[in-house]
C-alpha cells in the first residue's frame, strides 16, 4: 500500500451515503472533512463520521486536504470544481461534470494548467459487471460488434427522492441524469461517439414532491423528460438510446450489444456487478457470463481510488474528466438536435479508458 488521498466532502446529500459506506473499505482514500450548504446536516455527517465539519470555504483552505468530492447537485458542480482547483485540490465530482461543455471547458483547462487531475462519476462502469461485458466484446466473444441498444425508463424521480427539484432543471432529466451511466458505457465498450441524432420531448404531467418534509410541493420541469437518440461512434458501432421519466410501467430496462457472431445482455450500469449475459450465433440461448474483469465489491468511490492510484503511479484516471466531458457534449448535442432537427457532429473525443483486470482492487492496480 502507497500514499494515502485525504478527502473532503461538498455536499452531503442523498447519495452521500453510499460514498460513505465505501470509504472504510478504501485504504488510500482517508475521509478528513465534510461541509455543505445545510451546515445541520453536515454536522450530523461529520459526527457520525467522526471527522470535522467545516464551511465549503475553511474545507478548501485546508491544507491536509488533497482533493474535493463534489457531491453537491448538477448546478453547482462547476462552480465547486473551479474553486477547489484554485485551491489546489484535485477534484471528483458526481455526473454530469457540468450543466454545459462551456461550463466544463474551464475546469478541464484550468486543471490541465495546475497539474491537477479531475474525474467524474459514473465509476459504476469500472465494476465487474461492465468491465465483464467489454472484456467479452475486446476478446472478439460475439465477432465485430455492430450495435447497441438501451432503454431506461421511469415514473420520475420526485416519488423517492425528498427534495427532487433538480431532477427537472438544466443538468437533470432523464438524460443528463441516467444518461452519464449509459454513454460512458457505451464509450468504454466502442470508443467516442462522432455524429449524434436525437428527438425530444415532455408531456403536461404536473410533477409533485411524492416523499418527505416537501410532499405536495410543485416541481417545475424546464427539462425533456423523453428523449431518444442515435449514436455513430468512430468505429461503425451505431448505439440507439432511450431515456425517460414518462414511463409508469415497462418491461425493460433493456441494455444489449450486437455483433457479427452474437449479442451480449449488459447489466444494470447504474450498479456495479450485475449478471451479464451471452447468446451467440452457435445456439442462439442466453447463458449467463462468470464475472471476469473489473474491481472487485466495488461501490461509489472506488473511481477517486482509482485517481489517488493513478496519482501516485503516474497513469492515467479511468473516471476522467476527458470522458466526462464527452460524454456532457454527447448529451448536450443530443438536445441541440432534439431541437434543431440537425445531426450533431461532436467536436470532442476520447481514448477508450484502460480496461480493469478481474478482481481488482483501485489501491493495487
Ligand atoms: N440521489 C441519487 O440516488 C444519486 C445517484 C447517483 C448520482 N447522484 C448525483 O449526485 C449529486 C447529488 O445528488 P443528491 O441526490 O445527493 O442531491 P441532494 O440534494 O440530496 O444533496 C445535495 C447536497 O449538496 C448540497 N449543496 C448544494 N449546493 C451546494 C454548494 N454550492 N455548496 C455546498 N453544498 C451544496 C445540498 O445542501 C445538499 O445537501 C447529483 O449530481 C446527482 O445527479 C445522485
Amino acid at each position: 500500500m502507497g500514499s494515502t488521498l485525504n478527502v473532503g466532502i461538498v455536499g452531503v446529500g442523498n447519495i452521500s451515503q453510499q460514498y460513505l459506506e465505501e470509504f472504510p473499505k478504501l485504504p488510500n482514500l482517508s475521509l478528513t472533512a465534510v461541509a455543505d450548504l445545510d451546515l445541520d446536516r453536515a454536522a450530523a455527517v461529520a459526527r457520525d463520521q467522526g471527522v470535522e465539519s467545516m464551511s465549503v470555504d475553511a474545507l478548501l483552505a485546508d491544507p491536509r486536504i488533497h482533493a474535493v468530492l463534489n457531491l453537491t447537485i448538477p448546478s453547482a458542480h462547476t462552480e465547486i470544481a473551479l474553486r477547489a482547483l484554485d485551491a489546489g485540490k484535485h477534484v471528483y465530482g458526481e455526473k454530469p461534470l457540468a450543466l454545459a461543455t462551456a461550463d466544463a471547458a474551464p475546469v478541464l483547462a484550468r486543471a490541465a494548467q495546475a497539474g491537477l487531475r479531475v474525474g467524474s462519476a459514473p465509476d459504476t462502469v469500472l465494476g465487474t459487471g461492465i468491465q465483464t461485458a467489454r472484456a467479452l466484446l475486446d476478446e472478439g466473444r460475439i465477432g465485430s460488434p455492430v450495435a447497441a441498444a438501451v432503454a431506461w425508463s421511469a415514473p420520475g424521480h420526485e416519488l423517492w427522492h425528498p427534495s427532487p427539484a433538480f431532477y427537472y432543471q438544466p443538468g437533470g432529466g432523464p438524460l443528463f441524469d441516467m444518461g452519464p451511466y449509459y454513454l460512458t458505457s457505451l464509450v468504454t465498450f466502442f470508443g467516442p461517439v462522432v455524429r449524434v441524432s436525437g428527438a425530444v420531448g415532455r408531456s403536461s404531467r404536473e410533477r409533485t414532491v411524492a416523499t418527505g418534509p416537501l410532499a405536495g410541493t410543485p416541481i417545475p420541469v424546464d427539462v425533456d423528460t423523453h428523449v431518444t437518440a442515435i449514436l455513430e461512434h468512430a468505429n461503425g458501432v451505431i448505439s440507439t438510446v432511450t431515456v425517460s421519466f414518462e414511463v409508469w410501467e415497462t418491461r425493460v430496462p433493456l441494455f444489449e450489444v450486437y455483433g457479427t457472431g452474437g449479442s451480449i445482455s449488459v447489466p444494470d450500469p447504474n450498479r456495479f456487478s450485475d449478471t451479464v449475459a451471452i447468446a451467440t450465433a452457435s445456439d442462439r440461448t442466453w447463458r449467463d457470463v462468470p464475472v471476469s474483469a473489473g474491481y472487485a465489491d466495488a461501490g461509489r468511490g472506488v473511481g477517486l481510488a482509482d485517481l489517488a492510484r493513478a496519482i501516485e503511479t503516474g497513469r492515467p484516471h479511468r473516471a476522467s474528466g476527458e470522458l466526462a466531458f464527452h460524454v456532457l457534449e454527447i448529451m448536450e448535442s443530443i438536445i441541440r438536435s432534439g431541437t434543431t432537427h440537425e445531426v450533431v457532429t461532436l467536436t470532442s473525443t476520447v481514448e477508450r479508458p484502460d480496461a480493469v483486470g478481474f478482481g481488482a482492487r483501485p489501491e493495487s492496480w
